[in-house]
């Protein structure tokens, strides 16, 4: 067993990762990244349409009124100390980046060009949308990660890349630091550190249909459930409007920012019935409501299950200039030219509002409410802090994971100095290496990806963008099967090194426990609010629901707690687009 020592260790090299390992090497610290992938092909990369601060490059725009939006956004459960601060910091992290190299698109007279996204209006609200989104081409994740990595590089951060997390070391006092497994040589290694930052992005392949690249299995939500800690929200998953039908690749509400229309069977703007004042640019969870509508009334294309998104209006130049990728994303997988003809799109599992329990400096809460858990941080689309609520404004998260990564980043590199390396937990280390043992040992009775085909199909059946109590009663059972299924699956004579069922296997374990945290909370929340809609309580319902899910397992029980919303400036009230 190979073992490393470093003040700061961090699992996962995406924005948030890169940004908090850049903010601590810059401060002088010794900083690892540890990776699943080589960090530039972590999720981030796939970000398209732009990333959110209120630069007003535009037009007039105010951080107040990014607040307002993200707290309406959020359907209220957003918490508003957290949600303020982001859309401050939003700003100056926005010219950081640019600092840094971020090569921005740019306006006539240099500075950086903002696009319309959904939900993003001035006034508080009751003003025109407003251009906040800051764009390079459709890269925004591509520059972004880039760039952040080649700063790391400057800094001296260490890179481990291919090495796959699979357990927090835990000791009394606080998280020692992590296990790991390098993917090529199938070999463990210890890392010890002073300080652990989870970044490890979202699970949105838990669904059959989704934006995330294949490595976002929720490894790092998964890992704190596994140690016994919480996790909040975990029933609101959003489900991006337009995923490239039947795949689900992305396809940029940036598109829809540049002026693109939905249109039905009857070629109709159907968003008129649903969002008449906001149309194409309401927020997700509205507008995936409203596909999804569609398509269930029989108005998909050709009785379908997707709808078009038609931008055969906009000119080869803007096309060309702004929106490249989806250009040739759709002439190279769909075979349509979009200056031509409509491009198909269906809803497609793209982020999780929820995640591991922080407060605003990233600290883990033990509680999921105020007691820290020493050592341990979280930050990205991992944590949840919580900004987003019940449903994330499109270009909010890259720009949480900027804003968050850098705080995590800042708040290790002045802890570092005074905190002390705990000493590693034996039996932890021994439970990591038993588990592969025994994978290894068992002979292969059940096929991983057939669990998790199963899994994927499950769940978008039965927790997807509506959900009932019988579709996730249902939901339970099957995962009581599947994760019995698990236990049989075995590696028995296969190699360990560069073994990727190995890899999937120890996902899949994360997946499971994941889902049934989603379908618990899903099922206990009697109320519709922000992605999580409830077809039996269509609702929102403030006097009972204005609160976060904590979900706790232990032994494979779960145990669900709540706690308050966090108001500080605008009180609930409907939410009308
Ligand atoms: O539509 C998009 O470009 C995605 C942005 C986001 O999820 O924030």
């Amino acid at each position: 067993m190979v073992t490393h020592r470093h003040e700061i260790v961090i699992v996962g090299a995406g924005i948030a990762g890169l940004a908090a390992a850049l903010e601590a090497a810059m401060a002088g610290r010794d900083v690892a990244v540890v990776s699943k992938v080589f960090p530039t092909r972590s999720h981030s990369v796939a970000a398209q349409g732009g990333t959110a601060a209120a630069l007003g490059n535009m037009e007039p725009d105010r951080w107040e009124w990014h607040f307002y939006d993200t707290v309406k956004g959020s359907d209220f459960l957003g918490d508003q100390n957290a949600q303020a601060l982001f859309c401050q910091e939003a700003i100056d992290t926005a010219y950081f980046l640019e600092h840094i190299g971020v090569p921005f698109s740019r306006t006539e007279d240099g500075r950086i060009l903002q696009r319309y996204f959904g939900g993003h209006y001035s006034d508080f609200g009751q003003g025109p949308p407003v251009r906040r989104a800051c764009l390079a081409a459709d890269r925004i994740g591509h520059v972004m990660l880039h760039t952040l990595f080649g700063q790391c590089l400057r800094y001296k951060v260490h890179f481990y890349s291919e090495f796959l997390v699979t357990r927090l070391l835990m000791h009394e006092d606080g998280c020692a630091g992590v296990l790991a497994w390098e993917l090529v040589k199938g070999e463990f290694h210890l890392f010890q550190a002073k300080l652990t930052l989870l970044a490890t992005g979202g699970y949105a392949r838990l669904f059959q249909v989704s934006t995330n690249a294949a490595i976002n299995t929720g490894d790092g939500m998964g890992m704190v459930l596994e140690a016994g800690l919480p996790l909040e929200d975990m029933e609101f998953v959003q489900f991006h409007p337009t995923g490239l039908y039947p795949w689900g690749f992305l396809i940029s509400e940036g598109v829809r920012g540049e002026g693109g229309h939905l249109l039905n069977a009857d070629g109709e703007r159907f968003m008129q019935r649903y969002a008449p004042a906001k149309m194409e640019l309401a927020p997700r969870d509205v507008v995936s409501r409203a596909i999804q509508s569609e398509i269930n009334a029989g108005r998909g294309i050709d009785g379908k299950p997707y709808v078009y998104l038609d931008i055969t209006h906009l000119s080869e130049e803007v096309i060309k200039e702004k929106l490249p990728q989806i250009r040739e994303m759709a002439i190279k997988f769909a075979g349509i030219d979009p200056k031509k003809a409509p491009i198909p799109v269906a809803p497609s599992a793209h982020y999780s509002m929820g995640g591991i329990p922080v407060n605003v400096d990233c600290e883990v809460l033990a509680d999921g409410k105020k007691e820290v858990v020493p050592g341990l941080f979280a930050a990205g689309e991992c944590a949840c802090v919580s900004i987003h609520g019940a449903n994330r404004l499109g270009t909010n998260s890259t720009m949480e994971c900027a804003v968050f990564g850098r705080r995590a980043g800042k708040r290790m590199a002045k802890l570092a100095e005074k905190t002390r390396f705990l000493p590693l937990p034996e039996v932890q280390v021994k439970m990591g290496q038993e588990e592969i043992k025994a994978l290894f040992e068992r002979g292969p009775k059940v096929k991983v990806g057939e669990v998790r085909e199963k899994l994927q199909e499950s769940m978008t059946q039965n927790c997807g963008i509506l959900r009932g109590k019988s579709q996730l009663k249902r939901q339970l059972d099957i995962l009581q099967d599947l994760k019995s299924a698990y236990k049989n699956i075995g590696l028995k004579g296969l190699p360990v090194a560069y073994n990727l069922a190995l890899q999937e296997a120890l996902e899949l374990k994360h997946m499971l426990n994941l889902a049934e945290a989603i379908v618990r909370g899903a099922l206990a929340r009697t109320e519709s609010r922000g992605a999580h809609y409830r077809t039996d309580f269509p609702k929102r319902d403030d006097k009972n629901w204005l609160k976060h899910t904590l979900v706790f397992m232990q032994e494979e029980q779960y145990r669900l707690d709540y706690k308050p919303a966090v108001i500080t400036s605008f009180q609930p009230e409907e939410r009308r687009f």
